[in-house]
């Protein structure tokens, strides 16, 4: 009987997970989505003037929720002083640019609450906080579109992403910053100082922690549980007791609701372990 039930509910889990496919189909949608904005971007610098941040206006309806604004940078500024800060980032000394461009400009980005998880989704985890772009293009021709990135590294100290208004994890969740590259592979780090993630490329960058509702959840005292949408089933609750097999279900309390969850001491998974690709 208990054996049943625990392999009835980690089937019903792994039917819930996320399709792992809707990712390279959204990180076109993303690439589609940095085009646009590298041109609302460089539409901003009218005249511009080296060192100056130029916000974005007159975004489209569709990306209402969007921040995006342009920096245009000579090459040799860039690595001899670096920049700080544009927006959350800190950009130190070091930083260099290939190929050889005399001046470049960095686009920033601020996808906002709702559009993040739209254009980055990350089935496993919630977002704590927006996705921030920068990226690096040719400064040489302002009217220029659908311009390819330049390549940038940070030789020196890592740019450093200062975010605003983290949500702070439940205790017992721990934060992690996610950066995705230019291809739209996502790596994961540790947060400092609880907020500021540290790169030495560009791309986007956010900061996560492992979704509730994901099938395993270990919780401070290492007990394995099981949640998601079958929790609302009460019933469960009266499945305290396993005389056949000897273990223990303990209810353990989530937010409001109690799912039934199976002392199992020899594994005691991690976050780190379980979730970081
Ligand atoms: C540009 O936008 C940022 C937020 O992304 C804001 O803090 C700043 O004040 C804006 N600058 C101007 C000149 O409007
Ligand atoms: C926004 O809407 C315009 C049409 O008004 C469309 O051409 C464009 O593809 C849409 N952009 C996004 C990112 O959905
Ligand atoms: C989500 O978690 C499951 C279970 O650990 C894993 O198999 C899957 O690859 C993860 N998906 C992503 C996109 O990381
Ligand atoms: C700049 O780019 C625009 C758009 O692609 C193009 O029409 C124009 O000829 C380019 N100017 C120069 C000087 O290359
Ligand atoms: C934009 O550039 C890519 C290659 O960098 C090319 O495959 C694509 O067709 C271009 N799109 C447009 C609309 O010119
Ligand atoms: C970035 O610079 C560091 C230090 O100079 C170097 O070791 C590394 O290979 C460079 N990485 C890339 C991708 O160019
Ligand atoms: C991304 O993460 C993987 C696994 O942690 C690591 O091997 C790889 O070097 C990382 N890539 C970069 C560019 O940091």
């Amino acid at each position: 009987m208990m054996k049943f039930v625990l392999v009835l509910l980690i089937l019903m889990c792994f039917e819930s997970l996320p399709n792992v496919m809707t990712q390279s189909s959204s990180n076109k949608e993303a690439k589609a989505l940095d085009v646009i904005l590298q041109q609302y971007a460089y539409k901003a610098l009218v005249n511009p003037k080296t060192g100056t941040i130029y916000n974005a206006t007159k975004l489209p309806s569709n990306l209402t929720g969007i921040e995006v604004a342009a920096l245009r940078l000579r090459s040799g500024s860039l690595r001899r002083k670096g920049f700080h800060m544009y927006n959350e980032f800190d950009i130190p000394n070091g930083v260099i640019v290939h190929p050889y461009v005399e001046r470049l400009v960095f686009v920033y980005q601020n996808l906002g609450n709702k559009l993040s998880k739209k254009y980055y989704p990350l089935p496993n985890y919630t977002y704590l906080a927006p996705v921030l772009g920068l990226l690096a293009y040719d400064a040489s021709n302002l009217s220029a579109t659908n311009l390819s990135e330049l390549g940038i590294n940070a030789s020196g100290d890592n740019i450093l992403v200062k975010f605003r208004d983290v949500k702070s994890p439940p205790s017992g969740t721990v934060a992690r910053c996610v950066w995705f590259d230019l291809q739209g592979s996502s790596n994961f780090s540790n947060v400092k100082g609880g907020n500021t993630c540290s790169t030495s490329q560009q791309g986007h960058f956010s900061i996560v922690m492992v979704k509730s509702t994901s099938p395993f959840v270990p919780n401070p005292r290492g007990e394995v549980l099981c949640i998601n949408k079958y929790k609302q089933k009460k019933k469960m609750q009266g499945m305290e007791r396993a005389a056949d097999s000897g273990e223990t279900l303990q209810m353990a309390s989530i937010g409001d609701t109690k799912a039934p969850a199976a002392t199992v001491t020899r594994t005691q998974p991690t976050l780190e372990h379980e979730y970081a690709p």
